[in-house]
């Protein structure tokens, strides 16, 4: 149908169909708009010519024709936005699968990349300062807390199939927005907040994920990739992943930090 001919990426994820799903009826409603207001227009231009009519009327037309056509699509608008851009938006923000064993994953955008931190094999997160930010350890995890002693950092988005995602974004910047196309989601990420978003990954391959705020001059190039495996294959690449190594001393730290801001 209409939605093949819109050219929107592939759809990898579970609530996708929804979106796509409005897509289509807010371009048919579109279309119907522009062919109706057009023909309109023609119309009017064709019966209220000049050489018909060479004395302006100026209490205009009678018919109330064009109220009720501008009542239908406000009704129509509303429609739209309470049947489908409010559900789906609720069950965005509010309906998180926290009792579905998500996986959580921590993403903090800089320029221009994005840092994934995982929790490693305990579940618990590391707490985190911007004190311990160094080159190896670009997120601050504290070296003398043992939750974050099995933590990971890389720098793509890895997930199983079939299973929830929430990955809660922050900033170690500016305000950057990972969007990722083919799961037909985006979020902002804001310097010291940590916003959640999930998504159900229904489909497995490697795709791109982008910034949706320009951030700098690297925007257009801060490209992250988010890859969906089957969950062997996630089970077998978390466990080959190393945790963030241990820092040094605070002197090398900060400096390596101040190098990484410059
Ligand atoms: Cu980050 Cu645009």
């Amino acid at each position: 149908m209409l939605i093949q001919w819109l050219g929107i990426p592939e759809l990898a994820s579970a609530h996708g169909a929804m979106i796509d799903h409005m897509l289509e009826v807010v371009h048919w409603f579109m279309l119907v708009l522009f062919v109706g207001w057009t023909a309109f227009f023609l119309f009017t231009l064709w019966r209220f010519r000049a050489r018909n009519n060479p004395k302006a009327n100026y209490r205009g037309m009678k018919s109330k024709f064009s109220t009720h056509a501008e009542v239908g699509v406000v009704v129509v608008e509303v429609l739209l936005l309470l049947g489908f851009a409010f559900p789906l938006w609720a069950k965005r923000v509010k309906e998180f699968p926290m009792d579905s064993n998500p996986i959580v994953v921590r993403a903090t955008g800089y320029q221009f990349g994005w840092h994934m931190h995982y929790a490693g094999a305990d579940g618990k997160f590391g707490q985190r300062d911007p004190q311990h930010i160094t080159a190896a350890n670009p997120i601050g995890l504290d070296p003398n807390h043992a939750d974050g002693a099995d933590d990971f950092v890389v720098n793509r988005l890895v997930l199983p199939v079939g299973q929830p995602a929430v990955v809660q974004l922050s900033s170690f910047d500016v305000i950057h927005n990972m969007a990722i196309p083919v799961m037909r989601i985006a979020q902002d990420a804001i310097p010291g907040s940590e916003i959640p978003m999930w998504f159900t990954p229904v489909k497995e391959g490697e795709w791109e994920i982008v910034c949706g705020q320009l951030c700098g001059l690297g925007h257009g190039v801060m490209k992250g990739i988010i890859e969906v495996m089957p969950v062997e294959d996630y089970n077998q690449w978390l466990q080959a992943q190393a945790p963030v190594p241990p820092v040094a001393s605070v002197e090398q730290e900060v400096g390596v930090a101040i190098a990484q801001v410059d």
